[in-house]
């Protein structure tokens, strides 16, 4: 079975201001590290089952499976988001503007999200959502926290073990300081990697019709659809929005990797 080895923090954690070195040097042994281990144990116990265990132990080991799975990962995402400063850029701002109405609303929407996670335990995720190719905001109280076919594009941890060591019971002011912290450089390069990658679970392998469901609408300058060619790296939707209205355009030259810049890119799992 392979190894499940932990990803070293993307940043020196005593360079992010309202973030202490104490803290997410714990975060990241203790929590991250320990969905790592609690992952790589439940994986040696799969592998024991036989065909007599008890259909309950199987079916409970495949859930945490799972949880520990979706936490391994949703921590290396919510680190290698963490590291940067200031704010969107502008393309990824005209994709948020297009999602939600405004950058600005975008963030009132994400900080009202967190504050229903305080005191308790959860995620927060943008997502892209690979049937409906668009970006969506999600909420849970656990670690099975999104989408079935999206890919997570910026993540905030809101379990109390984020922020307590820095802030007690003031989840707010580690809300503030998350957003502070935000690479959204990162942010901007997941989500076009996310677009890069075309929605082909529903595409029926042999039949010429792969369009009534599964492939991904793109608005042309025209403002007719189109559809990206399925299973191809080739290809990239991308919003350009010249004239304030989103349209999407194909630009074979943009990045096709999902995750951060080459110095963060993960996960190994
Ligand atoms: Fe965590």
């Amino acid at each position: 079975m392979a190894s499940i080895d932990p990803v070293p923090l993307p940043f020196d954690p005593a360079r992010l201001p309202g973030l202490s070195e104490r803290l997410l040097r714990s975060h990241w042994d203790n929590n991250y590290g320990g969905a790592v281990r609690s992952l790589a144990k439940t994986r040696e116990q799969i592998a024991a089952l036989t065909k007599d265990s008890p259909p309950m132990l199987a079916a409970g080991l495949l859930e945490r499976e799972l949880t520990f799975r979706n936490s391994v990962v949703l921590h290396e995402l919510y680190f290698a988001n963490l590291g940067g400063s200031g704010g969107p850029a502008d393309t990824l701002a005209r994709d948020l503007a297009h999602a939600f109405g405004s950058p600005d609303r975008f963030e009132q929407l994400f900080r009202l999200a967190c504050s229903g996670l305080y005191g308790g335990s959860g995620w927060v995720v943008l997502a892209w959502d690979h049937r409906s190719s668009d970006l969506r905001l999600y909420a849970s109280g656990q670690h099975r926290e999104t989408v079935s076919l999206g890919t997570p594009i910026l993540v905030c941890d809101m379990y109390e073990h984020s922020y307590a060591l820095d802030y007690g019971a003031a989840a707010g002011k580690y809300v503030d300081a998350f957003w502070q912290n935000v690479d959204w450089a990162t942010v901007e390069h997941r989500l076009a990697g996310a677009r890069a990658r075309p929605e082909t679970p529903f595409a029926r392998v042999g039949s010429d019709d792969q369009s009534a469901r599964g492939r991904p609408r793109v608005s042309t300058t025209n403002g007719n659809a189109s559809s990206p060619t399925i299973g191809t790296t080739a290809t990239h939707p991308r919003i350009d929005n010249e004239a304030g209205s989103a349209s999407v355009l194909i630009d074979a030259t943009a990045p096709t990797a999902n995750g951060p810049a080459a110095a963060t890119m993960r996960p190994a799992l």
